[in-house]
């Protein structure tokens, strides 16, 4: 699957476990449908170790990495493609900066989170990025 059709592009999202725990996921797909995002796929799942370790492999040596993991796996996450042109730029100013001191009012982890690991929503940050996420998240759907 690619990232890119036309000038169309879609993005790889993930609500994490805290974000579904809590029940904010109609309340974050409802943003994304407010801004005119076309969603093109989603799941529920609960995602197996070596997938989240792949997702973020670019991470393995800094030390939060295994709780990062443990995290990640540690309840049902939501899994969405999401189309539109510019959608990857769209939907990353849209969920704010990782870490919540500098997360925006406004945006999904300014109004949601305070926490930098348990942060409510992941979103590719490249065109690179989005190929690979959706491939990784749904070459079997
Ligand atoms: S960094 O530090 O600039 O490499 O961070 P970033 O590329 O923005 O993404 C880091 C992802 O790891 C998650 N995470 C943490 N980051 C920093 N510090 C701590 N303690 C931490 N714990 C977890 C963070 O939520 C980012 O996840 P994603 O899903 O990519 O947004």
């Amino acid at each position: 699957m690619t990232a890119h059709f036309d000038s169309t592009e879609q993005t790889l999202v993930i609500i994490k476990p805290d974000g579904v725990q809590r029940k904010l996921v109609g309340r974050i797909i409802q943003r994304f449908e407010d801004r005119g995002l076309t969603i093109k796929k989603m799941y529920q799942t609960m995602l197996e170790p070596k997938k989240v370790q792949e997702h973020y492999d670019h991470l393995k040596e800094r030390d939060f990495f295994p709780a990062l993991i443990d995290y990640m796996t540690s309840g049902p996450v939501v899994v969405i493609i999401l189309e539109n042109k510019d959608v990857i730029q769209i939907v990353r100013s849209m969920i704010g900066a990782t870490n919540p001191l500098s997360a925006a009012p406004g945006t999904i982890r300014g109004d949601f989170a305070v926490s930098t690991t348990e942060n409510v929503i992941h979103a590719s940050d490249s065109e690179e990025a989005a190929a690979v996420e959706i491939q990784r998240f749904f070459h079997e759907q």
